[in-house]
């Protein structure tokens, strides 16, 4: 299901844009995944945000969501394969985070789960300055 079908409202916003050195397919199988989650486990008529920004030398990207979440005890769980936590209603095969994991980890980037406050899962996903370069407007 996608966002426009469940009236997730997707919000984007990039302060610096930048490539990641790795394999593109990878990295866009990546960010699908962790998005489709995002939009997946949201309440319709809620809003997912993307955010790219750097701290400090780090690019980083924060998919934030605003629904169920994942309880702390089940946040280490969620990357092994064919893991679904207990409380997901929707289907899904449980490959989508270890799938994501792999990709970021092959970049040596990290990938964080937070808690969106009140409710709902963060994924920050950050790499260091050695694999990632800005690109400037007119490239
Ligand atoms: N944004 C999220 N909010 C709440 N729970 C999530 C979120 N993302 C992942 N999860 C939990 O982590 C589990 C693993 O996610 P993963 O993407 O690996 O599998 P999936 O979405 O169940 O299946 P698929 O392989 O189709 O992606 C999910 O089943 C769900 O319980
Ligand atoms: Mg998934």
């Amino acid at each position: 299901m996608n966002a426009l079908q469940k009236g997730v409202e997707l919000d984007f916003q990039e302060s610096v844009q930048f490539t990641i050195q790795g394999d593109d397919f990878a990295l866009a199988q990546m960010l699908n995944n962790l998005i489709e989650n995002a939009i997946k486990y949201s309440p319709k008529d809620s809003k997912v945000e993307v955010e790219i920004t750097k701290i400090g030398s780090k690019a980083t990207l924060y998919i934030r969501d605003h629904g169920i979440g994942i309880d702390d005890k089940d946040k280490p769980h969620v990357f092994e394969r064919f893991y679904r936590s207990p409380n997901a209603r929707e289907s899904g095969t449980g490959l989508g985070m270890s799938i994501a994991l792999d990709v970021a980890e092959k970049s040596n980037g990290q990938l964080i789960l937070e808690d969106t406050m009140p409710t709902g899962l963060t994924i920050k996903l950050q790499f260091p300055h050695s694999v990632w370069r800005e690109v400037s407007e007119n490239e």
